[in-house]
């Protein structure tokens, strides 16, 4: 196939006028949910729980295979509060993937823990367990289910248990997964999910903590909800001090519908992703992530696979695709500790005195993943057959064109592969 890619003044093979679905979606009740709500006078989080979020939270519990559930307002604090719930205290050190976003990292320094980058497995993009080094400090685990795979849980529960270490799952990118017959979520001591505007289910922002530990809801509704004691009877050896992390009820009147929707749409979503998995395999100079055959419910909130060394930055790959008319991403995420939005310091975070992250840590896999590899597509690319018809086609074309590409202007679109010290301060589209 040689045709003139868009990005080289060819005809896309999506033009402008064919949006693709505009996210999110809003569900038929939401309107009514809403009226009600407002006509009660009564918005917030308290009385904690409030209606719709009892309602809300026991049947998200329920579905990932929960005791419990705790709303709160997004899914940075929703870490900071596990971590907490599951006794991280100051000093203690958290291991997080090196390939995530950022506010994995940020919350275990607001928990006034001390983030450890470990390189995730070339597989999944997730934490890879077998570089996981314990020390007399480390305390407990973040892994990260990113994007449409799932750290392996199976080596990482069996690591915890050799070293008395607390789980604490971050889901912000598989609401509704499962994983060996498992909810994401539930497999940790805790696990937390976010509800921002890109993900899965969302209520613009927001975020929920599940748990089946009595002893961790107990204290995750105490720093939820002002330090006030919670509803299970637990008594803990010492109350932590609270703020207010409740969430509206505006938002869990949404989160209702976005539920019930959630189903139906992970449904298509992994019935498309099936069709990229045969069609991308099949396609030169790419390839789709290798099955994991551990999932048993797919989430899929981004599509990702790996554009193979070809002399063809990923960035101009990227771009080369987006011409075409599908949106597609590169720079996702960068490894945390190189990442311009993360750059704490012992004044802000007196744990982390003596730590150069940028120095101190070196993830090659997370690399390779970040800047060379890697290509992320919405979600919302993947619900219609034709539009994912439409997506591997475009690949498809560019692909099959890379030789184009090659010749062409390396600064064309402005997305030559530069140095961290070069390149002008990229905006990430997820956030
Ligand atoms: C992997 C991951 N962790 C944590 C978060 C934080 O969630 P929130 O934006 O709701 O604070 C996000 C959301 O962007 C995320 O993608």
């Amino acid at each position: 196939m040689t045709e003139k890619l868009a990005l080289l003044g060819g005809s896309p093979v999506r033009s402008k006028a064919k949006a693709f679905p505009k996210w999110p979606f809003a569900s038929p009740l939401d309107a009514s949910r809403l009226q009600t709500v407002l006509e009660s006078g009564n918005w917030g989080g308290y009385p904690f729980p409030n209606r719709f979020a009892t309602e809300f939270q026991n049947a998200f519990a329920a579905y990932h295979g929960a005791k419990y559930a705790c709303c709160v307002t997004n899914g940075t604090a929703a870490i900071t509060i596990a971590l907490k719930a599951a006794g991280i205290v100051a000093g203690d050190e958290v291991i997080v993937p090196a390939y995530t976003w950022d506010g994995t990292a940020t919350a275990v320094l607001d928990a006034g823990a001390i983030p450890v980058f470990v390189d995730v497995d070339p597989d999944t993009y997730c934490l890879d367990v077998s570089k996981i080094t314990v020390t007399p400090r480390t305390r407990a685990i973040v892994p990260v289910h990113l994007a449409m795979r799932f750290t392996d849980m199976t080596a990482l529960r069996a690591l915890a248990r050799r070293h008395n270490l607390a789980i604490v799952e971050d889901c912000a990118h598989v609401h509704g997964g499962e994983y060996l017959g498992e909810g994401a979520g539930s497999m940790g001591d805790l696990g937390t999910f976010s509800f921002q505007s890109s993900k899965l289910m969302t209520a613009g922002e927001g975020g929920i903590i599940l748990t089946s530990r009595e002893d961790c809801y107990e204290l995750v509704q105490t720093l939820v909800n002002c330090g006030r004691a919670g509803s299970t009877g637990y008594v803990p050896a010492r109350r932590p001090t609270g703020g207010n992390y409740r969430m509206t009820e505006f938002q869990t009147a949404i989160l209702l519908g976005q539920l019930e929707m959630l189903p139906d749409l992970a449904r298509q979503r992994a019935a498309q992703a099936a069709r990229l998995d045969e069609a991308l395999a099949a396609i030169p100079g790419i390839s789709p992530l290798p099955p994991q055959r551990a999932i048993t419910r797919l989430p899929v909130y981004n599509y990702v696979f790996r554009l193979h060394e070809s002399g063809i930055s990923r960035d101009l790959f990227c771009a080369a695709v987006e011409a075409e008319g599908v949106p597609c991403d590169g720079r996702f995420y960068e490894p945390v500790y190189r990442s311009d939005l993360f750059g704490p310091s012992a004044e802000e975070f007196p744990q982390i005195a003596g730590i150069d992250y940028r120095r101190n840590f070196d993830c090659p896999i997370a690399v390779r993943a970040a800047y060379h590899e890697s290509v992320w597509l919405p979600q919302f690319v993947l619900l219609d057959p034709a539009d994912a018809g439409d997506v591997v086609d475009a690949i498809a074309k560019v692909a099959c064109n890379l030789d184009g590409l090659r010749t062409a202007d390396p600064t064309l679109a402005g997305v030559k592969a530069m140095s961290r010290a070069e390149r002008p301060r990229v905006e990430r589209k997820n956030y």
